[in-house]
């Protein structure tokens, strides 16, 4: 991997912490690597960052920062501005969900979703873009979903977030070309993370769709697929061979069948016990 200045949103847990760990191992040249991990939880960055410099011998920045505020977003973009490396990739990692009906759904979680999903990814690629341009060589990886191609019930609000991702990214990507700068949208099944328990709604308790186990896939396996996208320049990335094909079907099939499939399916969201 060529990469020297790395900034990964959503870096203390699930896969913004793995692509740290997996950015620091696998880089060409450990000595000319600038991490910088931006989330809220400092406590778990700044173990991070002592562990890989440690390990690693690499630089690693920790920037705290709620990306659902906009006056914090600005402060990181200010610091984002500064870097320079000669290879830059960003990872637009952050993100949160909502298990539950939209009409009860709280307006400031929503917000929030809107914030971090999107508006965070937008601003941070829009401030690094000149610096990127300038190197001629720079990677831009927006973690999608597999929800970006399907409109779902209960996570209405997620699901039209990461749409906005993935149909970002692609446009992005064409008016890129012959820059040198790429994008790339990641689109992952579902995969334990933190992810599930931010996603319920207080009072709700964890019910286990029939099936969906069968599209489980694994943080190694979603950090790895998207770092060889980053790789062979792919405008997407699919983790797993289940998730491609539930994303060629979901992307082939007509929109009657896939209304009448998630009006059919069981609903997520049900009361506590
Ligand atoms: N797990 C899945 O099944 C799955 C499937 C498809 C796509 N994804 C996407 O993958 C990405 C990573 O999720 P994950 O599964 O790794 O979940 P996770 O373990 O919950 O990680 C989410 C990360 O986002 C950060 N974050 C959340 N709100 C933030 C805020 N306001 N400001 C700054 N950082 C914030 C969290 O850090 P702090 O809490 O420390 O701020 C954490 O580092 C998300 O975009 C998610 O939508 C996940």
């Amino acid at each position: 991997m060529l990469y020297d200045t790395v900034v990964i949103t959503g870096a203390s847990s699930g896969f913004g912490e793995a692509f740290a760990r997996h950015v620091a191992e696998q880089v060409n040249d450990r000595s000319a690597l600038h991490l910088v991990l931006v989330a809220r939880s400092v406590d778990k960055l700044q173990a991070l960052a002592l562990e890989l410099q440690e390990q690693y011998q690499c630089r690693v920045q920790v920037c705290p920062c709620d990306l659902a505020d906009s006056a914090a977003r600005s402060q990181l973009i200010a610091q984002l501005e500064k870097l320079c490396g000669q290879r830059m990739l960003l990872i637009n990692n952050a993100g949160l969900g909502d298990y539950g009906e939209f009409c009860s759904s709280e307006p400031e979680r929503n917000r929030r979703m809107i914030e971090v999903n999107m508006t965070a990814s937008v601003e941070l690629t829009r401030a690094m873009l000149p610096s990127m341009l300038q190197a001629k060589s720079a990677h831009i990886i927006n973690i999608a979903s597999l929800a970006a191609d399907l409109a779902i019930p209960d996570f209405a609000m997620y699901a039209a977030s990461k749409a906005f991702v993935a149909s970002f990214t692609e446009a992005l990507r064409i008016e890129l070309k012959g820059t040198g700068v790429h994008a790339t949208a990641v689109c992952p099944g579902p995969v334990h993370t933190n992810f599930g328990d931010v996603a319920r709604r207080t009072g709700k308790s964890k019910k286990e769709v029939p099936f969906r186990k069968w599209f489980y896939t694994t943080i190694p396996c979603v950090v790895e697929a998207a770092l060889k996208a980053v790789d062979c320049n792919q405008p997407r990335c699919y983790p797993s061979c289940k998730i491609r094909l539930a994303g060629l079907f979901v992307r082939n099939a007509p929109l009657w069948l896939l209304r009448l499939i998630m009006s059919s399916r069981p609903r997520k969201a049900v009361p506590a016990e």
